[in-house]
C-alpha cells in the first residue's frame, strides 16, 4: 500500500524517482531567492551561496537551508554555534558567483563584510540578513537540512532582490497592477 503524505516519514521507494535529468531540467524552472549562508568558525569566516533557503516557521521564528553532504564548506559552518543568512540584492551576482568557487579566499576583498551582533559575518549591501542559532539538522538523501532559529533580523533594501533562474541570476520585475 502507498504512504500517503500525512503518514511518510523517511525512507526511499526503489524504482519510482524520477530521472535526474529530467529532474535537474523541472527543478530549474523554479525561480528562487539567493542567499549567502556564512558563520565564524575557529577566527576564520565561512560561507556559501544557497537558493535552498526558507522560511518554516513563525513561532517560533525559524528558517531553513539545504546543504549537500559533500559540501567542503559545511565542516567549517558547522562547527560554529550561529549562521547568518544574507540575502542578496539584484546587484549582487557577482558575489553570488564567488561564493559558490572553490579554491578562492570567499571573503577577500571585492567582498565587504563585517562581524554581525553575535561574530558571524554580514555581508554588506545585502537586501536583509538573519542570525540564526542552530535549531535543528537533519540528513535528508544526500543533502542536510539546517533549521536555525531567528534571533537578529535586518532589511537594508526591500526592493530589489538577486533571483536564480535557468541556470542565470536576474532580477524580479512586478507585473503593472501588482496582480497577474
Ligand atoms: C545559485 C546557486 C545556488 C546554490 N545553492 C546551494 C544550496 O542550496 N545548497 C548547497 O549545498 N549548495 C548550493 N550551491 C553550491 C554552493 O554554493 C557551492 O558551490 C558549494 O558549496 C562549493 O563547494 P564547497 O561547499 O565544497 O565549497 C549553490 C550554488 C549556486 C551557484
Amino acid at each position: 500500500m502507498t504512504d500517503t503524505l500525512a503518514d511518510r516519514t523517511t525512507g526511499d521507494l526503489p524504482g519510482t524517482a524520477v530521472a535526474a535529468d529530467r529532474f535537474r531540467k523541472t527543478l530549474a524552472v523554479h525561480a528562487s531567492g539567493v542567499v549567502v549562508i556564512t558563520a565564524q568558525s575557529g577566527g576564520t569566516p565561512a560561507g556559501l551561496t544557497a537558493t535552498s533557503f526558507s522560511s518554516v516557521s513563525l513561532e517560533p521564528p525559524l528558517v531553513s537551508f539545504y546543504v549537500d553532504r559533500a559540501s567542503t564548506t559545511w565542516p567549517q559552518l558547522s562547527a560554529a554555534d550561529h549562521f547568518a543568512v544574507n540575502i542578496l540584492a539584484s546587484d549582487q551576482a557577482d558575489l553570488a558567483a564567488r561564493f559558490a568557487r572553490k579554491g578562492v579566499d570567499r571573503f577577500a576583498p571585492p567582498t565587504r563584510w563585517r562581524p554581525g551582533p553575535l561574530g558571524a559575518p554580514l555581508l554588506d549591501d545585502v537586501s536583509a540578513h538573519l542570525v540564526c542559532l542552530p535549531y535543528e539538522t537533519a540528513v535528508v538523501g544526500d543533502h542536510l537540512l539546517v533549521v536555525g532559529l531567528v534571533t537578529d533580523a535586518g532589511v537594508h533594501h526591500p526592493g530589489r532582490p538577486l533571483l536564480y533562474h535557468q541556470g542565470r541570476f536576474g532580477r524580479f520585475l512586478a507585473h503593472p497592477d501588482g496582480r497577474s
